[in-house]
């Protein structure tokens, strides 16, 4: 059973803000600064932007739109669809330092009219009900066991006819999975579950599933393109997810890959609505 200080002490760091930083002077960065120069190391998920970008555009959003975003680090995605769309987004996270460290940078980036992050817990949102059009969730799932509490919360909050769209690891085989992995040190704090564990938590509270989408092909030529870009290099850039998995990155990517090339997880993504 995974245990939300446990989550929360594998994702602390200490002193994250101060080495974004650095990153950012490195790379002649001062505030303020476009959203953009921080992907490399504010959007915590497999593919990246990369993978954010159709994510998002599959969600619809206007500039009326009220979001909210269940696990939201340090808030990149948000800080995306808040600056593409125009929409006004909701970041709730359990990691202190994230939401601490993610609002400096949304006020780096001119964004805090449109982006707030909020320290919580995604099974007990501290949230209005029925106060949001969209909600999506990105690599979350696999540490919180409960995935009909997470269906339960994000119908609560949602409007009738509301969208949910979910981008997590999910178990797709049968093995032995290998750890440390960048969402948990020890199997203790993972959560991985089915596609259609996830489905049947969903549809039990009412939601309507439209859409599985496996990222699996998407996301190996990304970290085959990622390995030939370390190869290229001298070291580490600058600003990247180095600075928040820390001194066993490497260890955790090499884990995570080689359970995705031997078919045990996947990324995947699950899109839900509620009825109207
Ligand atoms: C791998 S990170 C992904 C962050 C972000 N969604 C992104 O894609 O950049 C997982 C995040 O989930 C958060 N998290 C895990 N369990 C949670 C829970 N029960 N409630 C709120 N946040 C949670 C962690 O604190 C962490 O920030």
């Amino acid at each position: 059973m995974t245990n939300p200080n446990e989550v929360a002490r594998h994702y602390h760091s200490g002193h994250l803000l101060k080495r974004i930083s650095d990153g950012c002077a490195a790379m002649d960065l001062t505030p303020p600064f476009f959203h953009d120069a921080l992907a490399p190391v504010d959007e915590f998920h497999i593919g990246g932007r990369l993978a954010t970008e159709p994510f998002v555009n599959a969600l619809d959003l206007t500039p009326e739109s009220q979001v909210v975003d269940l696990g939201c680090g340090l808030g990149g995605p948000a800080r995306y669809i808040a600056a593409t769309t125009g929409a006004n987004v909701t970041g709730i996270d359990l990691t202190a330092e994230f939401v601490e460290t993610g609002r400096a940078l949304t006020e780096w980036t001119g964004l805090s009219d449109r982006v707030q992050l909020i320290k919580g817990n995604v099974l007990d949102l501290p949230l209005e009900a029925e106060s949001f059009d969209a909600a999506y969730m990105i690599h979350v799932g696999m540490n919180i066991e409960d995935k009909v509490g997470v269906a339960q919360e994000a119908k609560r909050v949602l409007k009738p006819g509301g969208i949910f769209a979910i981008y997590d690891v999910m178990q797709v085989g049968e093995g032995h999975m290998d750890y440390p992995a960048p969402w948990a040190s020890s199997s203790e704090q993972s959560a991985l579950a089915r596609p259609e564990t996830y489905e049947a938590a969903l549809k039990s509270v009412g939601f309507e599933v439209s859409n599985r989408i496996d990222r699996t092909a998407f996301a190996k030529q990304f970290f085959a393109d990622l390995a030939a870009a370390q190869r290229r290099a001298d070291g580490p850039p600058p600003l990247g997810l180095h600075l928040i998995m820390g001194d066993d990155t490497a260890l955790k990517i090499q884990h995570m890959v080689r359970n995705i090339e031997g078919g045990l997880i996947a990324p995947i993504e699950i899109h839900a609505r509620l009825p109207v």
